[in-house]
């Protein structure tokens, strides 16, 4: 049963050096600037005790696939109880730097762990975005933008070329099977641009 709720939740997926958290600000920026209020938060992440599971996620820990599935729904769990639900019951809209999609995507599609047990695990949590961006970059241009920047990898993006093709075709599929949520945004165009497609989306979308 879908139970009506007055915020709009927004989720942003995509690769490494999409432009997500970029996006993300300039989107919560656009809708303070409306008055809403904007909850602008990440996964894994959000809450003392996801940031905490974020550590151990992204950090060089040895950890079986399967767990680290585990581990960001436990962290998504919190996130979802504490900070998510109460905000769209507020009315508050949520821009959230990745969600369940990205499970799928680097868990399921690019480390093996099987698509059902995501899919069981995404309606344990039962908490669905109301639009979900996806910002698609040519692998090589993601590549660069990586190396542009000065900060090390974390456990995902040492996983090379290989594991990152599967996320992006991942990414690809669960966009295709969801067109009613996903909008597919073109990443190569400038930040200005990215966020103006996203706002004008919201608005032919979700009416507001
Ligand atoms: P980011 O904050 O730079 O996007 O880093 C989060 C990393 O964690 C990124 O490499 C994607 C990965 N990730 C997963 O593998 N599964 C998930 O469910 C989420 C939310 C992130």
């Amino acid at each position: 049963m879908t139970i009506a709720r007055p915020g709009l939740f927004i989720t942003l997926e995509g690769g490494e050096g999409a432009g997500k958290s970029t996006a993300a600000r300039g989107l919560a920026s656009l809708f303070q600037a409306e008055g809403a209020e904007v909850i602008l938060t990440r996964e894994p992440g959000g809450t003392p005790g996801a940031e905490a599971i974020r550590a151990l996620l992204l950090g060089d820990v040895p950890l079986d696939a399967l767990a680290q599935t585990m581990l960001h729904f436990a962290a998504r769990a919190d996130h979802a109880q504490t900070v998510l639900r109460p905000a769209l019951a507020r009315g508050a809209v949520i821009i959230c730097d990745r969600y369940y999609d990205s499970t799928m995507a680097y868990q399921a599609y690019g480390q093996g762990v099987p698509i059902e047990a995501v899919a069981a695990l995404i309606r344990l949590v039962d908490l669905h975005p109301d639009i979900t961006f996806l910002l698609d970059l040519p692998a090589a241009t993601a590549e660069a933008r990586l190396t542009s920047r000065a900060s090390g990898s974390d456990r995902y993006e040492a996983m090379g070329r290989d594991f990152m093709a599967r996320v992006a075709a991942g990414f690809q599929s669960i966009a295709a099977a969801a067109p009613g949520r996903f909008a597919v945004i073109d990443a190569a165009q400038s930040p200005e641009a990215v966020v103006f497609s996203m706002r004008a989306a919201i608005r032919a979308r979700a009416g507001r």
